[in-house]
């Protein structure tokens, strides 16, 4: 099987995976992220197939489809990979990318102190920077934004509750359970994406979005006043 055919076969398992999700974890998410991820790949100089088959196969394992459940992912990736013709080392290499690319593992654990993040994460390779950047990118900007509020939507989350502050030093197990309204969202994750950028690119565009959704809750609370 050549890679063209690899990767086919990969979109086409992941379009049918997530073609009932309107988390935001839908198949353009997907692609945005596969394009964007292929632009910083190629700025960075790494491998574009890892990349682009990383990129699409990012958010099959999300834990929240499994109950909690953060090994499941790996397994449905792996398992995938291997009814194609890859060698069992790059799937590895494919799995240690999707199993590291979420936004909750950067944060701290509740036992180690909001103060601590997590000391021992090994060293990121070039293709999981690029991967890895891509996908926050797509939880930023004018997307972001529709992303957050889509989430909300779905869980029944309401917009804004002034009472309900939110924590902007998350532990990552209060990030696993939240059901706090939207806009906190914001600042427990979608204003701490700008200085967690690996790649040069990555942080040229998320300074961009980074602004917009600034913008935006400038906008958002004075209209919550009455003002404008
Ligand atoms: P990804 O890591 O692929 O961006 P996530 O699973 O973290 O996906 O979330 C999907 C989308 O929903 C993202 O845009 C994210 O910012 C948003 N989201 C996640 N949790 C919440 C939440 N508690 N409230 C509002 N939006 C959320
Ligand atoms: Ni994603």
């Amino acid at each position: 099987m050549d890679r063209q055919e690899i990767i086919k076969k990969t979109e086409l398992f992941v379009k049918k995976t997530l073609s009932e999700d309107s988390t935001g974890h839908d198949w353009w998410h997907i692609h945005r992220v596969r394009n964007l991820a292929k632009r910083i790949a190629r700025e960075e100089g790494a491998d574009i197939f890892l990349v682009e088959l990383a990129a699409l196969l990012h958010d099959i394992g999300d834990y929240k489809f499994f109950k909690g459940d953060e090994e499941a992912g790996a397994a449905k990736v792996g398992e995938w990979l291997s009814s194609l013709e890859i060698s069992p080392s790059f799937i590895d290499k494919i799995i240690e990318i999707t199993s590291r690319v979420s936004f909750m593992l950067s944060l701290p654990d509740k036992q180690k102190g909001r103060d601590k993040k997590n000391s021992t994460i090994p060293t990121v390779s070039k293709e999981l920077m690029s991967v890895t950047d891509a996908d926050r990118l797509d939880a930023m900007g004018a997307i972001g934004i529709a992303r957050a509020f889509t989430y909300g939507g779905f869980f029944n989350r309401p917009i804004y509750d002034p009472a309900i502050k939110p924590i902007k030093s998350i532990t990552k197990e209060e990030y696993k359970i939240t059901e706090a309204p939207s806009i906190n969202h914001f600042y427990e994750k979608l204003l701490k994406l700008k200085d967690m950028m690996y790649t040069k690119l990555g942080r040229k565009i998320a300074k961009r979005r980074h602004r917009f959704i600034n913008l935006y809750l400038k906008q958002f609370f004075k209209e919550w006043k009455g003002k404008m």
